[in-house]
């Protein structure tokens, strides 16, 4: 089948490149010439692991162009992955699907089914269908398909090849034909439904997985309190099957570029209708508070952050990826600045992003020894191998007071009691291992 996918973000990539590797010839549009001329000489202008070595697999079947009408011209299906970036009102900005349509409309010069693999809200496939038919430039027969991806940045790649279920949002049998014949080489369950219940489906499973985390985190707010142990919690609930053990990982808050504005997109959807989802909402306030967490756990330690010396390990909203939205690190790292702290910062991949955003007052290190040297506290951001891995014994030795604030759980209470430090977690006891006072060290 000739497929065209329009954008080459995470999305649009993934599935271009994951397509190619089940025997498709397709496209790729991007409106970045230097991106796209980029990724012809085989290079990922992403990183995700797995994802240079398909592309460089499959080149004979991949073209990547600016040139959109000979993409689309005589495309079998063509797949929308643009963003839908959030807008200020928390509603999603369609603008990028649009456009697309809008070129679509354009191009085509023969039947064809348009898929929307971007996440939008209930009830935009039906109005891109009509926009796309309002704009055609040849009179050809088109169909509007969603069909909603699941993957996770990091895993992007497994998470397409090996998906857990193939949604596809049809109003006509011919338009769920072609998507089964595209899909026809992938082992997981397919549900054809109509396009409202396919976008529902992408909506609610995220929002399910944000609200599962924000759960966990509030019940480790109050372990805290009680003193309880929020991991062992989790594991005991865990082996339940109606719970289920992932996504019970208590920590900072979720970040990344699905949760925080897919919650907000659907409780916008839903006051729209004049109808409160008081779940969702409640996951999102969870949220906001959880990611000041640590910055307020400090407060136990110093009054103030000025002048003191502060190590960040980790940046990124999660591990394997070099993608800073909504990351806790975002919003607690200007505090500090703010409050005077002298702030050094480590992380594999996300420094580069960092610099653009932050270039300025903060010492970017390259090793986590070096961003520990001297350091008043710690606060842990991601949970890094290289931060599971590190030992904890090094944290006293490079500190010159060794309060850890790990927002993310790396490291067992056991392995604490024994480093000669203060480690304060996240739904756990705080340990004060410290063989002598702060104020005599
Ligand atoms: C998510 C969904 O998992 C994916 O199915 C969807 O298509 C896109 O959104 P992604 O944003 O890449 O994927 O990351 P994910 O691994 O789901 O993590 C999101 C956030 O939740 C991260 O900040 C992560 O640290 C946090 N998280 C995840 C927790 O705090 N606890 C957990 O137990 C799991």
């Amino acid at each position: 089948m000739k497929i065209a996918v329009a954008g080459t973000g995470y999305v649009g990539l993934v599935t271009g490149v994951c397509l190619a590797e089940k025997g498709h010839t397709v496209s790729c549009v991007d409106i970045d010439e230097r991106k796209v001329s980029l990724m012809n000489s085989g290079v990922s202008p992403i990183y995700e692991p797995g994802l240079q070595e398909l592309m460089g697999k499959n080149m004979e079947k991949l073209h990547f162009t600016t040139n959109y009408q000979e993409a689309y011209r005589d495309a079998d299906v063509i797949f929308i992955g643009v963003g839908t970036p959030e807008k200020q009102d928390g509603s999603a900005n369609l603008a990028y699907v649009y456009s697309a349509a809008e070129q679509i409309a354009q191009c085509i010069e023969k039947d064809c089914v348009v898929v929307i693999k971007s996440t939008v809200p209930v009830g935009t496939n039906d109005k891109i269908e009509d926009f796309i038919k309002s704009h055609l430039a040849h009179p050809v027969n088109v169909y509007v398909a969603s069909n909603p991806e699941f993957l996770s940045q990091g895993t992007a790649v497994r998470d397409t090849l090996y998906t857990s279920r193939i949604v596809i949002g049809v109003e006509e049998p011919i338009a769920g034909d072609t998507l089964q014949e595209v899909y026809k080489d992938f082992k997981a369950p397919v549900i054809v439904t109509n396009r409202k219940s396919a976008e529902m489906i992408k909506y609610a499973s995220n929002d399910f997985l944000a609200l599962k985390i924000s759960f966990i985190n509030e019940i480790a707010n109050l372990c805290e309190i009680i003193g309880a142990n929020v991991d062992d919690v989790a594991l005991g609930m865990g082996y339940d099957s109606r719970i289920g053990n992932r996504f019970l990982n208590s920590g900072i808050g979720y970040g990344g570029s699905c949760f925080p504005k897919d919650t907000k997109a659907l409780h916008w959807l839903a006051n729209f209708h004049d109808y409160e989802l008081k779940t969702i909402k409640a996951a999102i306030d969870v949220n906001e508070n959880q990611k000041l967490k640590l910055i307020k756990k400090s407060r136990k330690y110093f009054d103030s952050l000025k002048g003191v010396n502060v190590a960040v390990l980790g940046l990124t909203f999660k591990p394997g990826t070099d993608d800073l939205r909504e990351a806790p690190s975002l919003v607690n790292i200007p505090l500090m600045i703010e409050d005077g702290a002298n702030v050094k910062a480590w992380d594999p991949v996300g420094i580069n992003n960092f610099k653009k955003i932050q270039p300025e007052n903060i010492t970017y290190c390259e090793s986590i020894e070096d961003t520990l040297e001297e350091a008043d506290i710690c606060f842990i951001f991601t949970e890094w191998d290289e931060v599971k891995d590190f030992d904890l014994s090094k944290y006293s030795k490079l500190m010159r007071k060794p309060i850890v604030l790990d927002g993310r759980n790396c490291y067992d209470l056991s392995s604490a009691r024994k480093a000669n430090i203060i480690y304060d977690s996240i739904g756990r006891e705080t340990i004060n291992s410290l063989e002598t006072t702060l104020v005599n060290r």
